[in-house]
């Protein structure tokens, strides 16, 4: 059985002290949800708050696509490792879209990653257009064709996929719960073209305006296997209340 997985993605959001209140509020929430692993990503800054709470995960929430050298601003993988990152998200739709991020950069990056160690969490997604001209399989399949020629199949056996419709994220109207599992169920049924036992261990996450309220119903859908969760990570209550949906739907076996 795959383990179910909330990451809350902080993106730029809060400072310090309030980082601090964050995460030993959430730390205190999700202390008793053996069934599901939590992670945060902060921004940068704040991953060296990473090595305080106990039970969660720590992730960042992106990474050069260079191992090292004169990329000013950049921050490698390796050094993710060394703060204690163990995954970082990768290709999120705000770095596609708002910093140019290419699916030949998204690649690159989720080998920088996985070549320290850290496991990649590939963001894939449609925009309303591309559903609309019913070219959401075109677009996915080559958002993680591309990672495949780069990195390999097996590369995604160490790996997490994160379906996030551009359409729902940060826009309050999160994908009905059939349309949330049909395009995991589509991911799952391409990689298993490529393997089928990387398929069937491969957790795939939904994302896009995930909340307490509509995460039972998400968690329940026999491909997603947890959240990536933007706003409602910002509230302790919120993303306390996402991540035991997701431990009530692992204990019912979905
Ligand atoms: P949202 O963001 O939960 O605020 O929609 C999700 C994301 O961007 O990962």
């Amino acid at each position: 059985m795959r383990r179910p997985l909330v990451m809350g993605n902080w993106k730029m959001n809060g400072r310090l002290e309030g980082a601090k209140v964050l995460l030993a509020e959430v730390a205190a929430g999700v202390s008793g949800l053996n069934a599901t692993e939590v992670v945060v990503c902060p921004p940068f800054p704040f991953l060296h708050l990473g090595g305080v709470q106990g039970g969660i995960a720590f992730g960042a929430q992106n990474v050069a696509a260079e191992a090292e050298g004169a990329y000013t601003g950049e921050v490698s993988a390796a050094m993710l490792k060394d703060v204690g990152c163990k995954y970082v998200i990768i290709g999120h739709s705000e770095r596609r879209t708002l910093f140019g991020e290419s699916n030949a950069v998204v690649a690159r990056k989720f080998a920088q990653a996985q070549a320290q160690g850290l496991i990649p969490v590939l963001c894939v997604g449609e925009t309303a257009e591309e559903r609309d001209r019913a070219l959401t399989e075109e677009v996915i399949g080559g958002q993680i064709q591309a990672v495949v020629a780069v990195a390999g199949a097996a590369a995604l056996a160490d790996a997490v996929i994160a379906y996030e419709p551009v359409w729902a994220i940060g826009s309050g109207r999160a994908a009905a719960p059939a349309d949330a599992q049909a395009v995991p169920h589509f991911i799952r049924a391409l990689v298993a073209r490529l393997s089928a036992e990387v398929a069937a261990g491969m957790r795939i996450l939904y994302g896009g305006s995930v909340k307490a309220q509509n995460a039972p119903e998400l968690f329940a859908q026999p491909d997603i296997d947890g959240g990536l969760i933007g706003g409602a990570a910002l509230n302790a209550q919120e993303f306390v209340g996402i991540c035991r949906a997701a431990d009530t739907a692992a204990r019912k076996g979905s």
